[in-house]
């Protein structure tokens, strides 16, 4: 999300632009089938069930980068959703609005091998990969529109921070509860190597309880591994609780109290694993030192 006002030129008024599927080349489809193979081989028992379910959505009649025509063919009939390029980040409205109008905008570029580990920039990756298994989820599809339509609401009332947060803790880092056990759900770890690991089996971060206020006031990182996730008990959950909360006295007291720093806890939380946030905490004492 990003706060230009128009669209740069080749995009259309609502920001979108063609795939172009046969202009990406070889290497770029070879890039993506070695990410899909290498995520589709460790996710399986970490995480949640819903998402494997969805991968064969990704699973085209063409090996490499999904095209867009035949994946939102497949996707429209499951849950009515579509996949939309643009050129990179787009401005939060235009996001929500696209959200409240079941389409998901995704990057059209992928990463190179020397980014194969990290970017910084979501790509068609991270986009497609990370967010469309769950956008078959009936569900989970239903809580992506409505916070699209929350997001709509939250413009208006300047309150657009809050919902970034919630965002990026639900829909990018979220956790939940499965059959007794910790699974991923969140698009930002299941399209990383690393954070699937970390988010699940690493001591350092803290897992928490999902309450909706505490997540819109709790800073996060886009630099490095959460310190904080999230859980939720179920998308039905998540959803019911983002659906029916009364957002009017939750906005008022989000602006009548300062936002919880990165890794802290409070004494309302409940707490699922107290991280020793010994990862955050070496990488600071490797900066200072530097
Ligand atoms: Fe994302």
């Amino acid at each position: 999300m990003a706060n230009l006002a128009s669209p740069p030129p080749g995009a259309a008024p609502d920001w979108t632009i063609p795939q172009h599927w046969n202009a990406y080349t070889a290497a770029e489809h070879a890039m993506w089938d070695r990410l899909f193979a290498r995520q589709a081989a460790m996710l399986p028992r970490r995480v949640v069930p819903a998402f494997m379910d969805g991968l064969d959505m990704l699973r085209l009649s063409k090996p490499g980068i999904p095209d867009f025509d035949e994946l939102n063919d497949r996707l429209g009939r499951k849950t009515g959703w579509q996949v939309v390029a643009v050129p990179g980040l787009v401005p939060d409205e235009v996001f929500f609005e696209h959200l409240a109008n079941r389409r998901f905008v995704a990057g059209r570029f992928i990463r190179t091998p020397a980014q194969l580990d990290y970017i910084q920039e979501p790509d068609i990756f991270h986009d497609v990969f990370g967010h469309v298994p769950l956008l078959a989820h009936p569900v989970f599809a239903d809580y992506m529109q409505a916070y699209g339509e929350g997001g709509l609401r939250a413009a208006r009332l300047g309150m657009i921070e809050a919902l970034a947060r919630l965002y990026w803790y639900t829909v990018e880092f979220g956790l939940i509860r499965d059959s007794g056990a910790l699974k991923l759900y969140g698009a930002g770890i299941v399209s990383s190597y690393g954070e699937s690991v970390f988010a699940l089996d690493d001591p350092s971060p803290n897992r928490i309880g999902f309450d909706l206020e505490r997540v819109m006031r709790s800073h996060y990182r886009i630099d490095d591994y959460q310190q904080s996730y999230f859980v939720i008990e179920s998308f039905e959950d998540l959803l019911q609780q983002t659906r029916d909360a009364d957002l009017g006295p939750i906005y008022e007291r989000l602006r009548g109290s300062s936002p919880i720093e990165v890794g802290a806890l409070t004494p309302t939380d409940t707490v699922i694993h107290r991280g020793t946030q010994a990862y955050a905490l070496a990488k600071a004492a490797r900066r200072q030192t530097n």
